[in-house]
């Protein structure tokens, strides 16, 4: 299969897929990456769990990512071997028995992170704790976030003083970190955090050189509005001035999706339509719109393809059916679509980067491995 197509139609027009494609558009990764990284005041990590692709990292770095937030070793290992002179970090607080030492062995991670007194012993059986970074978990949910990322792991603000003085203890730095949840639809959840993390680090016995504020920030859907990623930036700029940083200190940032979702979209290949205006389609719950299940927003921007020519006309709402034969696997939202659409139509969709690809399975034989690059934006 060609790899590179100047747009969509002409993709479709030559050809007429019948699995579902993946569309990589260079100039909207590029744009939303630079805009994030330009405003961003400090480090930006970029989450690989949210879109692990070679050919999306690649983009990112190009963009000017130099960071990586890793939770395993195999991302670790996909980010170092494309880009040696990248900065992995490994950013999980239980990791498999092995993990830390081979990422600080073999691919020079210097920073860890835990929530617990006893992953301060298990990592410093694996690393060289004297030349390392070790960050503090903190659980701080904000209840604006759809997703809580305080549930699992972070240890309660009022523990963080003392599991800083047991990394201090073993000759790391110690440094702090938090996540305010998933899809952050308020960006005073930042002030918020950052708030609960200047109050502890003040009741520290050093100051902190570093301080991680994760991921979060929302993107807009479909019946899912959220304020613009400037507006989150700006809560982050005002509330760092109030933490009690080292001179030279700076703060970090985990975003996922954020940078993982503007730049790809999914084209899919209507099937069959049945009366109740549904619509069978050759991708689903189990594919590339696996992250529809954990709640939040519903769907994504929709266009219709006809003969390798955009379908315009009055629209309505339609429920839509992926092709297994398991019956959750039907996307949770309507989707406006033109009201004349038929079998054999194609339908993009567009700001689908995001915990798509990565978790895709192949869950009753259905699985497209099918990536093209689409170069107009
Ligand atoms: C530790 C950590 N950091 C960063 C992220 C990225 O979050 P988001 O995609 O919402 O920016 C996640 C998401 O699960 C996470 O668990």
């Amino acid at each position: 299969m060609n790899n590179s197509y100047r747009d969509v139609a002409g993709m479709l027009r030559e050809l007429r897929p019948i699995q579902p494609v993946y569309c990589i558009y260079p100039r909207r990764y590029r744009k939303s990456t630079a805009d994030f990284v330009k405003g961003f005041p400090g480090r930006v990590l970029y989450a690989v769990k949210a879109n692990d692709h070679p050919s999306v990292i690649r983009l990112l770095y190009d963009s000017g990512v130099r960071h990586f937030d890793c939770a395993s070793l195999p991302e670790v290992r996909r980010v170092a071997d494309l880009f040696p002179d990248a900065t992995c970090y490994f950013m999980v607080p239980v990791r498999l028995r092995g993990a830390a030492a081979e990422a600080q062995q073999k691919y020079g991670v210097r920073h860890f992170v835990i929530d617990h007194v006893d992953g301060i012993a298990s990592l410093a059986a694996e690393i060289d704790m004297p030349n390392s970074v070790v960050f503090a978990r903190m659980a701080v949910h904000h209840e604006s976030a759809i997703m809580n990322l305080s549930a699992k792991f972070g240890a309660p603000p009022e523990t963080i003083p003392s599991l800083i003085e047991a990394i201090l203890a073993t000759g790391a730095e110690p440094a702090l970190a938090f996540n305010v949840g998933s899809s952050v639809t308020r960006p005073e959840a930042y002030s918020y955090a950052i708030g609960v993390a200047s109050e502890v680090m003040r009741q520290l016995p050093v100051k902190l050189r570093l301080v991680d504020i994760g991921g979060g920030f929302a993107m807009p859907y479909p019946e899912f509005p959220v304020p613009p990623i400037g507006e989150y930036l700006a809560a982050v700029r005002e509330a760092m001035k109030e933490l009690p940083l080292r001179p030279g200190g700076e703060i970090l940032c985990e975003p996922g999706r954020a940078l993982a979702a503007p730049g790809l979209t999914a084209v899919v290949e209507v099937l069959m339509r049945k009366e109740g205006d549904r619509l069978f389609i050759n991708d689903g719950m189990y594919g590339i719109f696996w992250e529809l299940r954990c709640g939040g927003h519903e769907s994504f921007p929709a266009r219709v393809f006809r003969d390798g020519t955009l379908l315009s006309g009055n629209e309505r709402s339609f429920r839509l059916y992926g092709p297994t034969c398991d019956s959750i696997d039907i996307l949770p939202g309507a989707v406006e679509l033109p009201a004349e659409i038929r079998a054999g139509d194609y339908i993009e969709f567009s700001g689908i980067g995001a915990y798509s690809l990565s978790g895709r399975t192949d869950f009753n034989g259905h699985y497209s491995d099918n990536i093209v690059t689409i170069e107009s934006d």
